[in-house]
């Protein structure tokens, strides 16, 4: 059976332009290319769930203007369910500006737009979507109550939530404890804990700090370095993937999206982040964040090969 996944959160037209190098500030430099796409932590995250075989919803709220259509038609497109898109007139749809450099490394600000917009009285509308899943997926480019709300009413319906607390942002008590799989990378564990996040080690000790908040499973993603998640065995280290690195935008999207995917079916802990870390390598190799996201053919034939 497909694992049943709703994702909760944003929508943003990326703008990516590829540079040499990153400017300094009040400096102006030559790059280049540049192309549009789909993206947002939500959308992207959902994206990676339906590509790896999940039956995904996204709730997201969108503007009435072009990039609002297409990104309706994108959803439609790779067979999520859109039950749970709401569009509104008052503003604009969300933007992100990406610049990658040569090293595939990222800088993003967001203008939220109607992200900004989806409320608690906008979940209430669409509970069915989320009571009716196994898994809800959460991030935090939406506001932080509608976060809370929606965590809290899975929660109760005994739906397991995994939130990617992505952009960083600190986090009360009462959400972390309606939390079944929280995913930070390295500075959002730190944010979120107030410990030092630079290894292995530190990351442990973020996870003994959000096990005690009662996060049933935090699961530290530390870039190249893999993923550190702490279950019932105590801790494991899943190693990352060795590849090419071509554009890491999105990297994170994709763990997120296959780890919600694994774990929805059945798979256990360790094998679900050697999934999600399959899934992330993959996605690096390609550019952009939504368009680049594998397929489960990909994912199942390289998690078969040894690194080099
Ligand atoms: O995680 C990558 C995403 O962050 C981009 O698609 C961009 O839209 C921002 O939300
Ligand atoms: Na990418």
């Amino acid at each position: 059976m497909k694992p049943k996944i709703a994702v909760v959160g944003s929508f943003n037209t990326d703008l990516t332009v590829f540079t040499p190098r990153m400017p300094a500030p009040g400096e102006t430099i030559l790059g280049g290319p540049y192309y549009t796409g789909p993206g947002g932590k939500g959308a992207n995250q959902a994206v990676a769930a339906a590509r790896l075989g999940a039956q995904v919803s996204m709730v997201v709220k969108l503007g009435q203007d072009y990039y609002g259509d297409q990104a309706l038609e994108n959803l439609v497109q790779e067979g999520i369910d859109t039950r749970g898109v709401i569009r509104t007139a008052d503003t604009h749809t969300g933007v992100a500006f990406i610049v990658v450099d040569q090293q595939g490394e990222n800088m993003i600000v967001v203008a939220s737009g109607a992200n900004a917009q989806l409320t608690p009285a906008d979940i209430d509308g669409v509970r069915d979507v989320i009571t009716g899943a196994d898994i809800v997926l959460l991030q935090l480019e939406i506001p932080m109550e509608t976060v809370a709300y929606t965590a809290a009413l899975a929660h109760a319906a005994g739906v397991t939530v995994l939130l990617n607390p992505a952009p960083a942002q600190p986090l009360s008590a009462d959400l972390l404890a309606h939390v079944d799989y929280l995913t930070p990378n390295e500075s959002e564990a730190q944010l979120i804990s107030g410990l030092p996040v630079a290894d292995v080690v530190g990351a442990e000790a973020a996870a003994r700090w959000l096990t005690a908040q009662g996060v049933r499973t935090p699961v530290i993603t530390l870039g190249a370095k893999g993923a550190l998640a702490s279950g019932a065995g105590g801790f494991m280290h899943v190693p990352g993937r060795k590849v090419e690195v071509v554009d890491t935008t999105g990297a994170g999207d994709a763990f997120n999206g296959a780890l919600a995917v694994a774990l929805g079916e059945g798979k256990d802990l360790a094998a679900a982040v050697a999934f999600a870390n399959t899934a992330a390598a993959l996605q690096v190799t390609q550019r952009g964040t939504a368009p680049a996201m594998p397929r489960r053919e990909a994912v199942e034939s390289f998690l078969t090969q040894k690194d080099g």
